[in-house]
């Protein structure tokens, strides 16, 4: 193997396909331009989506770069060896002009000729087929092909595996051109690590179906990181050239030693930095509110390594240096960007300092917390102290309390603050963009439009397991042995949107916990509601769609929910699955 710097992968990647007749384009912003279907570019065909539905591209038909591209949807991951919010991806599209075999022998001969893979710890899966689209046999025989070329006999199954959609198929969110996919992994002490994805593009997912899209196109993404790690044999990317001169920075500013909090600090500040570079600034809202989330969660962990001064303008100084040869918005931002960082890391050391004080006051002499009084919502609503900050303050002094209950508390005198400024509100302003917390609120109700159809669809088995809402996504937990099939997930989607489309009204009423128990299907936490509970009904009272007891809060209808879309789903062991969905 090769030890290549992860600039000297990027420009043999783009010699490559340069070599294979390609255009090199420029990397996008990472801010959609003229598409509002998703907050931040997220892979490499985003921007060239319009160029893959048929509009020519002044570079042609062969196209290639490095794109910036931000996830947020995995936030919780990032701090083990391979997640990060910010990455390249390298791609190259075809537009309607080669397609699988080429691709594949594109995909293969980097990887090997160009990086030095060992061929023997290669291996790939295409999709298996379903009812939207048949097996991918072509590009079996195109596998079996490639490898017999290099000396090896592939067999199905074992070095080419035949996946299902959720694996090998790939679309981008809000629909569009779409089709089977055909990943590349490299094995790395016993596991399979997915270092690249041809998507064949042959369909057209819109309103939910998929149609032939009348063109032949391949968008090929991987993540630069991944391969630099492989390439600089290190064990998570962090130790790449790409971040390791920042985790240096952050380990040198820190007092104890968590790896995880050390690697968020660098994706976060890093990630912070860039979406700074592209004019985005922090603030309540969408796009400026996952830049707060990133920088104060970066801050939080600050906290926890025992950094007691100003940090951020620090790490991202060398964030800056590290990137700008690539990314020279960073060079031309450089003052804004690290003036940005500092004030808002000044206000959130404020906010934090404030409550603190407050903190001590409310929790002197407390064994054990309830939330009776939504306590943690007051802290929030006055001081900004954010709930999770509030609960790890607990755990750290010591004091019991059973999260989902205050959890609950936090949130029904969140619901109490909001109804009265409903009532204050009502009038003066309709629409308008959603905060934050409105976000959430749909999000809440959307997560009781999925249980009551996953109950429909999936059986009576069904209930809420557990249920955490960022305003990025919902996620849900529930008791089932299998994952939902394709066709489950397609029902249960639209069995949701048909509600959402249908304008239901959303109406609480408070009762007897035994009478509620009487009138609902489906409860999680019995023992932990108090005497009186609200019972949530989502249609006509008579016959309501879905019931449920619940603190809130929730829209007043769904049709403010817009579109609902499962993103993954994944298996938590015990026989309990989870769903990620979003609304778009
Ligand atoms: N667009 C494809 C992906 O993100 C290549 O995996």
């Amino acid at each position: 193997m090769k030890s290549l710097g992860y600039l000297e992968i990027r420009e043999l990647f783009l010699k490559h396909l340069e070599e294979k007749g390609h255009t090199i384009i420029p990397s996008s912003s990472l801010v959609p331009e003229d598409n509002p279907s998703v907050l931040f570019v997220n892979a490499g065909m985003f921007p060239l989506i319009p160029y893959l539905l048929g509009e020519p591209h002044p570079g042609g038909v062969r196209l290639a770069n490095s794109q910036r591209c931000l996830r947020t949807i995995d936030i919780e991951e990032v701090g083990d060896a391979t997640h990060c919010t910010t990455f390249e991806m390298l791609g190259n599209w075809s537009i309607n002009d080669y397609f699988k075999e080429e691709a594949l022998r594109i995909t293969l001969s980097f990887f090997v000729d160009k990086l030095g893979f060992d061929i023997n710890k290669i291996s790939s899966s295409v999709f298996k087929g379903n009812e939207d689209a048949p097996k991918d046999t072509e590009s079996i025989e195109i596998w079996k092909k490639l490898f017999s070329e290099r000396g090896i006999k592939a067999q199905v199954g074992e070095r080419i595996r035949e996946l299902p959609k959720e694996d090998n198929w790939w679309e981008p969110e809000g629909g569009g051109p779409c089709g089977p996919d055909s990943e590349t992994f490299y094995e790395i002490d016993g596991n399979l690590v997915e270092i690249g994805n041809d998507v064949f593009m042959q369909y057209l997912k819109k309103d939910n179906t998929y149609s032939p899209l009348g063109k032949h196109n391949v968008d090929f993404g991987g993540g630069l990181d991944r391969l630099a790690m492989i390439c600089q044999e290190v064990p998570s990317v962090y130790e790449t050239d790409i971040y390791l001169p920042i985790l240096k920075k952050v380990q040198e500013l820190s007092k104890e030693h968590i790896v995880r909090s050390h690697r968020i600090i660098v994706d976060h500040i890093k990630a912070s930095a860039w979406i700074i570079a592209d004019g985005v600034v922090p603030g309540r809202t969408q796009r400026e509110y996952i830049l707060r989330r990133l920088i104060r969660r970066a801050i939080r962990h600050g906290r926890s390594l025992g950094i007691e001064n100003l940090f951020t303008r620090q790490v991202a100084e060398i964030v800056i240096n590290q990137f700008s040869a690539v990314h020279p918005l960073l060079e031309s931002n450089r003052e804004s960007i690290l003036n940005i960082l500092e004030d808002e890391e000044k206000k959130f050391n404020q906010t934090l300092g404030n409550g603190l004080k407050e903190f001590e006051k409310t929790f002197r002499n407390i064994k054990e917390f309830k939330n009776e009084n939504g306590e943690t919502f007051r802290l929030y609503e006055t001081y900004g102290f954010p709930l999770e900050i509030t609960l790890e303050e607990l755990t750290s002094r010591g004091i019991d309390y059973d999260e989902e209950l205050v959890k609950k508390n936090h949130e029904k005198a969140y619901e109490e603050h909001q109804e009265k400024s409903r009532t204050a509100s009502k009038g003066l302003f309709k629409g308008g963009m959603a905060d934050t917390s409105e976000i959430s609120t749909r999000y809440h109700t959307a997560t009781h439009l999925l249980l009551a159809s996953l109950y429909n669809i999936v059986g009576p088995h069904i209930y809420q397991k557990g249920s955490n809402i960022t305003t990025e996504r919902l996620r849900l937990d529930f008791p089932n042995d299998e994952k939902l099939t394709d066709k489950q997930i397609e029902q249960v989607e639209d069995m949701v949107n048909e509600q959402i489309q249908k304008s239901l009204p959303v109406i609480f009423k408070e009762m007897d916990k035994e009478e509620a128990m009487k009138i609902v299907k489906y409860a999680a936490f019995e023992d932990k509601y108090g005497d009186i509970v609200k019972v949530y009904t989502i249609g006509s009272p008579d016959s309501p769609f879905s019931q449920e007891i619940c603190g809130g809060p929730h829209v007043e209808n769904t049709k403010d929910l817009g579109h609902f879309k499962i993103v993954k789903q994944e298996n938590v062991g015990a026989g309990i699955k989870r769903i990620k969905a979003v609304l778009e």
